[in-house]
């Protein structure tokens, strides 16, 4: 049954994540197009119940921009698929904090003459149901400075980053006190390296095949990747994937632990919002004799974070609907690489299902 409430959405940082997501929201208000979609209906709510009403980010060419303009602005790469109308919202500036490297100075170009708006005065103005947390890799401060600010404003929380709020229990407990829900941390991709990793595991184990070393590369030429060239940003991405398929492998009683290598690998300019993903699986098979799986994938970075969006979106919306509070840890398990609880892809669906139904 359609739903009649809209769920509103703020966004910090407007980048190509962002981008993707308001395209998909524009693509996807043709009712005839389901592809693409892993949920045409959550809790009667469709994609096009999404609605932007507020914008954040910190780089000059973005701020004062009509959003529909922000999302193709410099240095945005993503792939254009939908022509986004003007939405009436005009990117505002956030605080920068530790969102820009030093390194992605020229990258993300902060005017210091622009001034900041208030936040939290700023949510309470635009009044979203959930303030999406879209910032680069290593944005410790930033990032909690935003969940504070919705905390602070009434408003829920999506952590789409690597920097670990939802799934700890300091912050289930301060939106839980608050109120308010949130999920996170680190966005899954629709059919992304981590997915896959994680499933190949799952069923190799399950099959009786035993694994003694993995790794999974990943190179990409968006500004995400190459922020991730600093090592000391990258960190928390690193520990969010590993810990992604390391803890499929906690489900099961091993002959021994695996070595794993998991992560960003390099930064290729040339291949814009392009990912190329490289994993390599050994261990042994039936009679103990070895085998090894060599398998690259290549995908749209960007529009493959959307997809899982645009469904945590509407899930976190059906659970505010219920009154639930905190860190939603069904929503976090089935969108996020870092969730609280970290469990199987199997029982990921299991426990999504039954709270769908
Ligand atoms: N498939 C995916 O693309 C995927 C998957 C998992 C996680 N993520 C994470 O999502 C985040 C966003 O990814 P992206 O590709 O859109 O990145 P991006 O580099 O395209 O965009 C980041 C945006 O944040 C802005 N920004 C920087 N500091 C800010 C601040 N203090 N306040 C407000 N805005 C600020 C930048 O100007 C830029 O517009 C990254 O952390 C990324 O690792 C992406």
């Amino acid at each position: 049954m359609a739903n009649n409430q809209k769920i509103r959405i703020a966004i910090a940082g407007v980048g190509n994540c962002a981008s993707s997501l308001i395209q998909g929201i524009e693509y996807y208000k043709n009712q005839e197009i389901t592809y693409g979609l892993m949920h045409k209906s959550i809790g009667g709510y469709a994609p096009s119940d999404i609605e932007v009403v507020g914008a954040l980010d910190v780089d000059a060419r973005k701020v004062g921009t009509e959003l529909s303009e922000a999302i193709k602005s410099a240095p945005n790469c993503a792939a254009i698929f939908a022509d986004v109308p003007q939405t009436g919202v005009r990117v505002v500036k956030g605080e920068v904090l530790d969102g820009v490297a030093p390194h992605m100075k020229d990258r993300f170009q902060v005017d210091e003459d622009q001034e900041p708006v208030n936040v939290v005065d700023y949510l309470k103005s635009v009044q979203p149901d959930f303030l999406m947390c879209y910032l680069p890799v290593g944005s410790e401060k930033a990032a909690r400075f935003y969940a504070d600010a919705a905390i602070a404003a009434g408003v829920g929380f999506i952590n789409a980053i690597p920097v670990f709020i939802c799934s700890t229990p300091e912050y289930d407990k301060k939106f839980a006190e608050a109120g308010l829900v949130c999920a996170g941390d680190d966005i899954k991709s629709q059919f992304g390296a981590t997915f896959l990793n994680r499933l190949l595991v799952e069923h190799m184990i399950e099959r009786g095949f035993s694994i003694d070393n993995l790794y999974q590369l990943n190179v990409g030429g968006n500004t995400d990747f190459e922020n991730m060239i600093d090592e000391s940003r990258l960190s928390s991405k690193r520990i969010s994937k590993t810990s992604a398929v390391k803890t499929v492998f906690d489900n099961y009683e091993l002959k021994a632990e695996p070595s794993l290598r998991i992560g960003p690998s390099d930064y290729v300019p040339h291949l814009n919002d392009t990912k190329v993903c490289y994993i390599n699986v050994r261990g042994k098979q039936f009679g103990d004799v070895p085998f090894e799986l060599e398998l690259k994938l290549t995908v749209q970075d960007s529009p493959n974070s959307a997809g899982v969006m645009m469904d945590v979106i509407r899930m976190l919306k059906v659970a505010k609907d219920r009154g639930r509070t905190g860190t939603v840890q069904e929503i976090s398990s089935y969108g996020f690489k870092h969730p609280a609880v970290n469990v199987t892809e199997t029982e990921v669906t299991k426990r999504i299902e039954a709270f769908l139904h």
